[in-house]
């Protein structure tokens, strides 16, 4: 962790230390050497911030809840990585859109690691000019900065590589059955999970820098979502019946994505890459592909080693196709 924990920070440690049991104010004030009143304070931010602290004139404060927003510090909590969720972590309880937020502060020199998160977004973007769906507290929208030393042409790898650590995460997490849907949409059971927006910045021949936008849908009720939305969303709350803490999901998001990348970067993607064919089983399948202006019907070949879907259409005549919308012909 690279900030400086502050009183706040320290006077949490000691009530989770003593989580569901009490704890005077004295005690506590003296652990950390400030007054009683300035233990109230801070747990009055605490309860702020969400944490279900309980107070009594008698016994003194008990942490009955951990918060359920996604803080910072509870991210960086038993996260095991090196950089990924180890620099700043810029929180937002709103913002426009954390990919956005993300591209400032690459432009600013944030260095790779960096992760933006907010609780909601008012500009939440999909691919292809989409809106993300992005209510308060019941999803996890979060943004990456990357700066791979690569050529802009293998990027897209990059983009693959984040499908399969967020379908890791999810499958390791819950033991929910999850496929990726070409390039990079996290499905289960035919509806989709999660996605990723993938924004590059290149100069000359090579990157600066790579942002990816991961959006899922965590503890979201079917009723909750748009109508138009309900027949091809779901949310982990809707497969397994249960609310999942965001923080645990997001933490082993990133554990994946640094796993991955350091595999991508050592290796090359075809490893990456021959766990993504695992997870998407689309080689040998029949499909159609939607781009803005044309529609494509063949079979998938292959995915190639940039990323590229390889299709055969009903003439012969092969198509290398970069980004768009896969349907799965069942003939
Ligand atoms: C898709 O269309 O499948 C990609 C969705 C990506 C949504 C995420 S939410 C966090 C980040 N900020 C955005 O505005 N979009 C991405």
């Amino acid at each position: 962790m690279n900030r400086a924990m502050s009183t706040k920070d320290q006077l949490l440690i000691g009530l989770k230390r003593r989580k569901g049991a009490w704890i005077s104010g004295e005690a506590l004030a003296q652990e950390m050497a400030i007054s009683r009143s300035a233990v109230w304070k801070h747990i009055c931010a605490l309860k702020d911030e969400g944490y279900v602290v309980e107070s009594s004139r008698k016994k003194g404060y008990l942490l009955r809840e951990l918060s359920s927003l996604l803080l910072p510090n509870e991210i960086q909590e038993g996260l095991n990585t090196n950089v990924f969720g180890k620099r700043k972590i810029a929180y937002f309880t709103q913002t426009d859109s954390t990919n956005l937020r993300a591209k400032d502060l690459a432009h600013e020199g944030a260095p790779e690691g960096t992760v933006v998160v907010a609780e909601k977004q008012i500009q939440g973007r999909g691919r292809r000019g989409r809106s993300w769906f992005s209510p308060l507290g019941e999803g996890i929208y979060a943004s990456i900065i990357m700066r791979p030393l690569i050529s802009p042409n293998e990027a897209p790898g990059l983009t693959l590589m984040a499908s399969v650590a967020v379908a890791e995460a999810i499958q390791t997490l819950t033991s929910l059955n999850v496929h990726i849907k070409w390039p990079n949409d996290i499905m289960i059971y035919g509806r989709k999970v999660a996605g990723i927006l993938t924004e590059i910045s290149t100069e000359m021949d090579r990157v600066d820098y790579v942002i990816v936008g991961l959006g899922m849908n965590v503890n979201i009720s079917h009723e909750n979502f748009p109508p138009d939305l309900r027949d091809k969303a779901t949310s982990i709350l809707m497969e397994t019946g249960k609310t999942f803490p965001r923080v645990t999901l997001l933490r082993a998001y990133l554990e994946e994505h640094e796993k991955y990348y350091e595999l991508f970067t050592l290796n090359g993607f075809g490893p990456v890459l021959n766990r993504w064919k695992q997870l998407a089983d689309i080689i040998g399948r029949r499909i159609t592909v939607d781009l803005m202006e044309h529609r494509y019907t063949g079979e998938v070949l292959d995915i190639d080693r940039e990323g590229f879907l390889i299709l055969r259409d009903h003439e012969g005549r092969m198509q290398r196709i970069i980004s768009g919308d896969v349907t799965l012909l069942n003939d």
